[in-house]
């Protein structure tokens, strides 16, 4: 769903329309990009994305732009010698001084014309004119229904984003120190343990003498992938980086020292942590590092048949090596997490609750939201004075829409539909229309049992436009599992009147509480 839109998804292909906003780069697969197996290396590609997205990101600010953090990346296909890689980014909402870019990448192949994506990611930059000033940014200007979508799920991955620290220390806490591996045959981390040192020229950097990030992660990805052939005896692909940040700034002319060593593996996968300290010539002597950066990079192997390899299990040997051999399992939990909340299809049972997925289940029931409520074909079915009754069919799934003109201001409405009254208190960026997304969960304290058969909530909610400053009109969307269809066909049958009694209620309950207000 959003995931595959990423915001620069207008224009990617070779036959779409273009926004004036993105930025378009190709590239031609070439020997010197390809690695051993002949495929496109992750280095030049990490590379390619990062260009491309500052670019976006400096088209929008008007200013330098510098890479801050780059979210989670996978990588579906891999790319041939011979294929075309089509990037596309755009900035999908500038916050205050920072701007989330969208990255879509596809292979192209010239043969064939066959058109795969290789990955969408998003990346945060940061403008950074000449000297210490701040930017402040415009707002983008949003011209499409994918921008207006896009727009709204960004500040719900920034809060992602930014409270990932957070979630990864809270399942550290809960972790289970003891619990290392005793196998007897398992391999020492100590073995993986690479360091590469690069200095960095003008090619590597922006006409400032910035470092580019997306050359810094390429030299990361090939000291990782050193790392991860120790445990393989093969060539590692990478399958996916985990969200990391770029702490501080490197310049031409400082050494970065590159320190990788495998923090754990999974069955098929290993981890490969990689911590990247700048050094100027001074410095260097003196031993006093800057950290600039560290990355988890995620790596699969496969044997000649092209079967995944077995990777096998690691043993620290330090401390330090205990706490990443946990911090490695954490991040998993969350990557995997993400990766089943966010490819949720709408009929999907609902989620088990856990700590780690709170804001994932978040910002899936406001994309889910946010995609109903942009669906065309929303068919008119009653009609009061002021209350609209709308139904939308799409295969086995009937989803509905009351619309209530009420007389009350929408922040009022909202304060009083959600539990969220007090965000614009603190969350310059939250705009209208203001949504209230709710959705089923499982909680491990009710188990489902088999007697009865429980009716979910796919997907339901309120969006809250402002009419004046005294009235809104409040939409209430609601798409349910079976077991609730014969409610909602009664009603729309005009054998029961509930639906409108309820969306009557609710208006005298927003106006008479704003009344009390
Ligand atoms: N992910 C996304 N955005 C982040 C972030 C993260 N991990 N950390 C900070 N930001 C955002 C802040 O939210 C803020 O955005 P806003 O102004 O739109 O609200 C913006 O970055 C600036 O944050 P602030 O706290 O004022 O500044 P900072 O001192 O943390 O500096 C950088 C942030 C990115 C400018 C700084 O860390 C830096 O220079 N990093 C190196 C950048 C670089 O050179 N990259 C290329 C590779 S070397
Ligand atoms: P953390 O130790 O909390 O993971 P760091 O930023 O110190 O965070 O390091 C990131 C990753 O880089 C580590 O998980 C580890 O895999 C790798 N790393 C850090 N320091 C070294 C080192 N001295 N030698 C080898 N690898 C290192």
């Amino acid at each position: 769903m959003a995931e595959a839109a990423a915001g620069a998804g207008r224009g990617a292909g070779r036959s779409g329309q273009r926004s004036p906003m993105a930025v378009y780069m190709c590239r031609a697969v070439l020997p010197a990009h390809a690695g051993p197996r002949g495929e496109l290396g992750a280095g030049p590609l990490l590379r390619w994305m990062d260009a491309a997205a500052c670019l976006a990101a400096e088209k929008h600010a008007g200013v330098s732009c510098v890479t801050a953090s780059m979210d989670d990346i996978q990588f579906q296909e891999a790319a041939r010698v011979g294929q075309i890689i089509a990037i596309t980014t755009k900035v999908n909402r500038a916050f205050k001084t920072s701007m989330e870019v969208g990255i879509k990448v596809t292979v192209q192949d010239v043969l064939t014309n066959a058109e795969k994506i290789v990955s969408v990611a998003y990346a945060t930059y940061v403008a950074k004119p000449v000297g210490d000033g701040k930017v402040e940014l415009k707002p983008v200007q949003l011209l499409s229904a994918e921008d207006h979508l896009e727009h709204s799920l960004a500040i719900e991955r920034r809060r992602i984003r930014l409270g990932y620290v957070q979630v990864f220390q809270k399942l550290m806490q809960e972790s289970n120190k003891e619990d290392t591996c005793e196998e007897k045959d398992a391999v020492s981390t100590e073995h993986t343990h690479v360091q590469s040192t690069e200095l960095v020229l003008p090619p590597h950097a922006n006409h400032h003498g910035n470092t580019f990030g997306g050359q810094i992660m390429a030299w990361m990805q090939t000291v990782a992938s050193i790392s991860a052939s120790r445990l393989c005896r093969s060539h590692p692909i990478l399958k996916a980086v985990n969200m990391f940040k770029f702490w501080g700034p490197s310049f031409v002319g400082d050494r970065l020292v590159f320190n990788a060593i495998v923090n754990n593996t999974f069955h098929n996968s290993v981890e490969v942590g990689v911590r990247v300290e700048a050094y100027n010539c001074e410095e260097w002597i003196q031993d006093q590092p800057r950290h600039i950066n560290s990355a988890f990079l995620i790596f699969n192997a496969l044997n000649d048949k092209g079967e995944l390899l077995t990777f096998p299990k690691v043993k620290p040997t330090t401390q330090d090596g205990v706490r990443r051999y946990h911090g490695a399992i954490a991040r998993r939990r969350i990557r995997l997490t993400r990766k089943c909340m966010l490819s949720a299809k709408g009929d999907k049972p609902s989620d088990a609750w856990e700590t780690s997925n709170q804001a994932y289940l978040s910002y899936s029931n406001i994309a889910a939201l946010t995609h109903l409520a942009g669906k065309p074909g929303w068919d008119i079915t009653k009609t009061l004075d002021n209350v609209k009754i709308w139904t939308h069919e799409e295969g086995a799934v009937l989803s509905f829409k009351v619309e209530m003109q009420v007389k009350v201001p929408s922040h009022v409405a909202f304060s009083l539909l959600s539990d969220f009254s007090l965000r614009q208190r603190w969350d310059r960026h939250f705009l209208e229309p203001y949504t209230v997304a709710v959705r089923s969960v499982t909680l491990r304290a009710v188990p489902p049992s088999p007697e009865f058969c429980r009716s979910e909530i796919l997907c339901a909610g309120f969006q809250i436009h402002s009419n004046s400053s005294s009235s809104c009109t409040v939409c209430y969307f609601n798409q349910v599992t079976s077991g609730v269809m014969p409610y909602l066909a009664a009603n729309l049958t005009g054998s029961s009147k509930s639906i409108e009694d309820t969306a009557l209620e609710c208006i005298k309950f927003l106006e008479q509480a704003d009344s009390k207000c």
